[in-house]
């Protein structure tokens, strides 16, 4: 009832942990799949280690999160050991990497395969770090060349995880129309102010906002990109609750992501939402969750 299948790949039910929470180490990757989630992203993984920046790097505002990590993150080299702890769940790993050039992604995604993740998500979308993410998938030459590059090289699917802060997302998912997934979205660029200090709270200045406040902007972006292309979605931006995940299946999602809320509600959210999803589906004599998705398009 709860099982999809998105780019070829089948889950026990929709919901995945989205990139970048809880998912640079092994143990904790296999804690949140033995507690209901389908499948983790790790953290998105570059050719070196990278520190990150300074803090504050992430601050609590009404509604959700605003953070300026900077792709801290242990390098390709040193991740093969946490994903094989992952994988001992039994579940799939999808691996998210970042680069700056076609042959960068290329390199990673190659290394990944290895390791023996189901899926590679590439992102194209984090908004703030200079050389990367936003920066290469805002622009649409780049993101199809990327996309063509790999899915000529890898036998596992890639996923493309946007931005909603470039000029035209449609755009860019249109280049980015030889992934066997699209993720939507990645975080809104954002910030706040220390009244006290006079000075932005993040050592970045920017960041990206995350949370219940950007679910209707991701709702909005899956909506759109389904309603133009023939092509899968995975929606993710503020999913706390069944209600919510519902919104992103009709919008036009086959599976979800779920970061931020795990900060909130702990690794339970996913066996709880699962639950809640499977008894909206019985009480409505729903047979599969599939035959939900895109149900809002109009
Ligand atoms: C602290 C933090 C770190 C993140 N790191 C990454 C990352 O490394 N790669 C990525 O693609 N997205 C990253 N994201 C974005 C999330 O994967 C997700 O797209 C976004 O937070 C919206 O979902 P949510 O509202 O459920 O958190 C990060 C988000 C947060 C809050």
């Amino acid at each position: 009832m709860l099982q999809v299948t998105v780019a070829g790949l089948k889950l026990e039910n929709p919901l995945m942990l989205a990139s970048g929470i809880l998912d640079q180490n092994g143990y904790t990757m296999k804690r949140i799949l033995e507690s209901g989630a389908a499948a983790v992203v790790t953290k998105s993984i570059g050719s070196e280690p990278r520190d990150g920046y300074l803090p504050p790097v992430i601050y609590p505002i009404e509604g959700g999160l605003l953070n300026a990590v900077g792709l801290s993150n242990p390098g390709i080299d040193n991740i093969g050991g946490e994903i094989k702890i992952a994988l001992s769940a039994g579940k799939p790993v999808i691996g998210s990497i970042f680069g700056s050039t076609p042959d960068e992604f290329l390199k990673l995604a190659i290394s990944m395969e290895e390791y023996g993740v189901s899926a590679v998500e590439l992102n194209l979308s984090c908004p703030h770090v200079q050389g990367y993410g936003t920066e290469v998938g805002s622009d649409p030459v780049l993101v199809r060349n990327i996309v063509k590059n790999l899915k000529g090289s890898l036998r596992i699917p890639v996923f493309s995880k946007l931005s909603p802060n470039v000029n035209s997302v449609l755009e860019i998912a249109r280049a980015a129309s030889d992934s066997d997934a699209l993720v939507l979205i990645n975080t809104v660029k954002g910030m706040a102010i220390d009244i006290v200090a006079k000075r932005p709270v993040l050592s970045n200045i920017y960041g990206g906002l995350s949370g219940s406040a950007i679910k209707s902007v991701g709702l909005r972006y899956v909506y759109e990109v389904k309603r133009e292309m023939d092509i899968d979605i995975i929606g993710v931006g503020g999913i706390e609750n069944y209600q919510d995940a519902l919104e992103y299946i009709m919008a036009g999602s086959k599976a979800l992501q779920i970061g931020t809320a795990l900060g909130k509600f702990g690794k339970s959210i996913f066996y709880r939402i699962s639950t809640e999803l499977a008894e909206y589906l019985s009480k409505n004599n729903i047979r599969s969750v599939m035959d939900l998705v895109g149900a809002a398009q109009i």
